[in-house]
């Protein structure tokens, strides 16, 4: 099963288990991971999943549409190119390995 690292804001790495098709932000509530609280269930409406995508493997993640980039734009830390939302990223074995770094504030 693909995997994804989620480093918290200092510096703490947790390396979980990720089925395929799962969205990153889901698989961090399952698992109770700090900092990603998705308060609008992954309906790319809150921005609070804004994640860091470690740059190697951010080329192959879709591209954000616009109102993921929309949602971006509002987040409680800064967007930068890397940035993401995290229920926008659906797991798959090309991403397996992927590092992910959760801000300091999601609101
Ligand atoms: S969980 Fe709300 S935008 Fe991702």
């Amino acid at each position: 099963m693909p995997t994804v690292t989620y480093v918290s804001p200092s510096g703490i790495a947790r390396k979980i288990d990720v089925p395929s098709g799962m969205s990153i932000m889901q698989a961090a509530l399952n698992h109770r991971v700090e900092g990603i609280p998705g308060e609008c269930g992954g309906n790319c409406m809150c921005a609070t999943c804004h994640v860091y995508v470690d740059s190697p493997l951010l080329h192959r993640i879709p591209p954000a549409q616009n109102n993921e980039k929309s949602m971006l734009s509002i987040a409680a830390e800064s967007p930068t190119t890397n940035s993401r939302l995290s229920c926008q990223i659906k797991m798959t074995e090309e991403l397996d390995g992927i590092v992910i770094r959760i801000p300091a504030k999601q609101r």
